[in-house]
């Protein structure tokens, strides 16, 4: 969306508010021995407390309100009583949701506990990527830019990104224009970041898949070279200058 008047902006602040804050709580709540279905019902009843609807449940018919992907599972996994957290996991948490016709997507990798299984670095390169990428867009700046500076970044840090998994357009929709922000150079793409749209900015930086692949359960997608993958996400409003990172609360830089 492009921002208009204020009562949009303020719209768009109370969904991002609602994401954001469910994301950090959900991340604090995490711990072992907990499965992945009770983590999500704890954030879906945080969504519900601000008056916001799962996206994924009302777009996509996702069974659960909130994707949560463990070790290699890159993203889209969906909650389940049977998969149950330990120390050391990598866990992605992905939370986008409606609040009075506003959209707002937000998402942290993170390790759960003592990094046991030497997590830690990717969790850390790829926050310190969305960092770099998202204080780097202003309006005027070609997409396809900042994803040549994603992919140069992660390959600097010896990663790989992901090519089939993209930032997007958000705000009165879950994916709005541009539909892809892609993490690398793409050539095809000649379109321009515009003034006072809302975008989700998301990282997708891997070991060693370049590629994600769905499994058979519909949803969860994996590396097509397996390894581990992390992920963040902010929706942000493009300026003249610094963006306004709206989803700024989540807490994944501090
Ligand atoms: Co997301
Ligand atoms: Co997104």
């Amino acid at each position: 969306m492009s921002i208009t008047k204020e009562t949009e902006l303020t719209g768009i602040k109370k969904a991002s508010e609602a994401v954001a804050c469910t994301l950090k709580e959900m991340s604090n709540y995490a711990q072992p021995g907990m499965t992945t279905k009770q983590l999500d019902d704890y954030g879906a009843k945080i969504l519900s407390d601000f008056g916001a609807k799962s996206a994924p449940y009302m777009t996509y018919g996702f069974p659960g309100f909130t994707c949560i992907s463990v070790n290699n599972e890159f993203c889209h996994g969906i909650p389940s009583s049977s998969s149950i957290l330990k120390e050391g996991d990598l866990i992605n948490i992905d939370v986008s949701a409606e609040l009075d016709g506003f959209w707002s997507d937000n998402g942290s990798s993170f390790v759960l506990g003592e990094d046991i299984n030497q997590h830690q670095k990717l969790v850390d390169a790829s926050k310190q990527i969305l960092h770099r990428a998202v204080y780097s867009i202003k309006g005027g700046c070609r997409v396809s830019d900042i994803g040549h500076l994603i992919e140069t970044e992660a390959k600097k840090r010896g990663y790989k990104v992901i090519k089939n998994l993209t930032g997007h357009g958000t705000g009165r929709s879950l994916h709005e224009e541009p539909r892809e922000i892609a993490n690398y150079r793409d050539r095809l793409n000649t379109t321009r970041f515009r003034k006072n749209t809302v975008v989700a900015i998301e990282t997708f930086i891997s070991t060693i898949s370049t590629y994600a692949e769905t499994l058979n359960d519909g949803w969860t997608m994996v590396g097509n070279k397996g390894g581990f993958m992390a992920q963040h996400e902010h929706t942000i409003v493009v300026t003249d200058s610094t963006p306004i990172v709206l989803t700024e609360m989540n807490g994944i830089w501090n």
